[in-house]
């Protein structure tokens, strides 16, 4: 387990671009995995500019996101589909065909969540994921509980998720309840991790999923048996680990 401590947003941020771009420029190949939400903004912005700047490629990669609220169509501003064109794919030259975003409105359900991992098999594994973390330990929309699910799968979202996602939408009540999200065993999959947080409301959670006991009640804390982690914090996130 490696621990990254920033001093701020913009710095956590820089230093994930900075590890994402590493990857991409030894392997342009890469299967990546990746996260949405707040916290990953600045990563991408960084990514974007490295693009426009200093010729970062991202012609030859594949990606897989861990999850997708359920239902909701590709052109709702508030699907991850949206985001990823909003802050990503829209600026990078990455190919559309090697983009894969579980279907918010996908008919059959367990036959999306089946060829979801299958792509994901097919594509040869991920081999680097970026992850963040929910204030009540989730990773991807694996919420807290008391077993967890392996496989990619329809989760009914925690009232915590639905109030701290409520930020980007007009009320709660118009926060879908449930998502599409890759499982644990499928994060764990990945041959390298790595959780960005930042601010202040995840510094308790932070502690548990590091220094805290492996518990499905924290599914990060499942982190702690995966042989490459990293986890990039701004000072406020790790400010309960010292
Ligand atoms: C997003 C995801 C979630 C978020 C988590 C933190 O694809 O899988 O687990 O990473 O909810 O969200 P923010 O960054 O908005 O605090």
């Amino acid at each position: 387990l490696r621990i990254y401590i920033e001093s701020n947003y913009e710095e956590m941020s820089k230093k994930a671009a900075y590890i994402l771009s590493s990857q991409i420029r030894l392997y342009p190949q890469s299967v990546i995995g990746l996260a949405t939400g707040g916290t990953p903004v600045g990563m991408y912005k960084e990514l974007v500019r490295m693009h426009k700047e200093e010729d970062l490629d991202f012609s030859e990669l594949t990606t897989f996101n861990l999850d997708e609220y359920y239902p909701i169509s590709k052109d709702n501003p508030q699907s991850y589909y949206y985001y990823m064109m909003d802050n990503l794919f829209s600026h990078v030259n990455i190919d559309i065909n090697r983009v894969h975003i579980p279907n918010g409105m996908a008919e059959d359900v367990k036959e999306e969540c089946k060829n979801y991992e299958k792509m994901i098999r097919n594509a040869g594994g991920v081999s680097l994921q970026i992850l963040g973390i929910g204030p009540n330990g989730h990773i991807g929309f694996n919420e807290p509980d008391t077993k967890l699910e392996p496989y990619t799968h329809l989760v009914e979202l925690d009232e915590k998720t639905i109030e701290a996602n409520s930020r980007y939408f007009n009320s709660m009540e118009e926060v879908p309840k449930q998502a599409l999200s890759m499982g644990v065993k499928t994060i764990m999959s990945a041959k390298k991790l790595v959780l960005l947080a930042s601010g202040k409301n995840k510094a308790e959670v932070i502690k548990e999923a590091i220094m805290g006991g492996i518990t499905p009640e924290i599914p990060a804390s499942f982190l702690q048996l995966h042989p490459d982690v990293t986890f990039i914090l701004d000072a406020e996130a790790a400010s309960q680990l010292l």
